[in-house]
């Protein structure tokens, strides 16, 4: 099933990159990091969440998604954030491309990401549905978002368990809040029920970042950059958090009748790292 999705993003981002603009070093810089061996989740997840509410397209949010994913993680891998050289198992843009043109293709894929979502306003013909999910982007995407959680990421105020989460819902939280909420505004779901999704993406992120930071560590701890959950607060108390948010989700997701095989699929996923822990 998600292999079906992933081609069908996978399409719809090299017809995406088509449409940018004349073919110049900065598009290919584009093209570089968003055509690589993304998992597609978020981009997933707003199909998953569209389609099962009925005919409407949600593949233009969809892309938008990962635009601001993508966007991030350039970011994220730079000399001056994470100084990851590797990046979705080949060179990170700034190592292939120099660090003014990662930079540079940065701004313009979170320019398209808000692109996405006039264009899946325009396609829906709803301007109050993609002016709901723009004001989400703001959010997601700024200080209150993004941007703040990566500055955290590096510069924690303190390493309590309240500001770790904080940090998380900023940095990787958002970008799965957008994920649910244009998948169910855009694809008809009823407005009333945003706060559920938000509830529901928050307890999926938290548990995604949890089982990132549990399998960096597991890996090779020396390859934990920046803030790392299972390192500040051990790895029984990571393990605990897990499990609580993974439980939560599914919950959230039965009351929100979204309950289906593929959202089995990502609940196994995110267990992984659970059935490996050998303490
Ligand atoms: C990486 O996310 C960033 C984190 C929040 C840990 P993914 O693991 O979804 O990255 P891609 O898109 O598959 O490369
Ligand atoms: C990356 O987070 C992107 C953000 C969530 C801001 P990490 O630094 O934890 O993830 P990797 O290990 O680089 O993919
Ligand atoms: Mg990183």
């Amino acid at each position: 099933m998600f292999d079906q999705y992933k081609k069908r993003i996978e399409n719809a981002l090299l017809q995406a990159i088509e449409k940018m603009g004349e073919k110049s070093v900065l598009r290919d810089a584009c093209a570089y990091a968003l055509i690589n061996g993304g998992k597609r989740l978020r981009p997933i997840l707003v199909l998953m969440i569209g389609e099962s509410l009925g005919n409407c397209d949600v593949m233009p949010s969809a892309l938008s998604v990962e635009f601001f994913h993508t966007a991030s993680l350039i970011v994220d891998d730079l000399p001056a954030m994470d100084n990851d050289a590797m990046r979705r198992g080949i060179p990170s843009l700034h190592i292939a491309f120099g660090e003014s043109a990662a930079l540079l293709a940065s701004y313009t894929l979170m320019a398209a990401g808000y692109g996405g979502i006039h264009e899946n306003g325009k396609l829906i013909d709803d301007e109050k549905r993609a002016m709901e999910c723009l004001g989400y982007a703001v959010k997601c995407a700024g200080i209150q978002g993004a941007t703040q959680g990566q500055f955290y990421d590096l510069f924690p105020p303190d390493l309590t368990l309240e500001t770790i989460q904080d940090i998380i819902y900023k940095k990787t939280v958002t970008l799965f809040e957008i994920s649910f909420l244009f998948g169910w505004i855009f694809g008809g779901g009823d407005l009333a029920k945003v706060p559920l999704l938000k509830k529901c993406a928050y307890h999926l992120g938290m548990a995604f970042q949890i089982g990132d930071d549990l399998d960096d560590g597991m890996q090779d701890s020396s390859h934990v950059r920046g803030l790392n959950i299972a390192t500040a607060l051990g790895q029984d108390q990571a393990f605990a958090c897990l499990e609580e948010e993974i439980c939560s989700f599914e919950k959230t997701l039965k009351e929100l009748q979204l309950w289906s095989p593929s959202f089995q699929e990502i609940v196994q996923g995110l267990k992984k790292p659970i059935s490996l822990n050998i303490h």
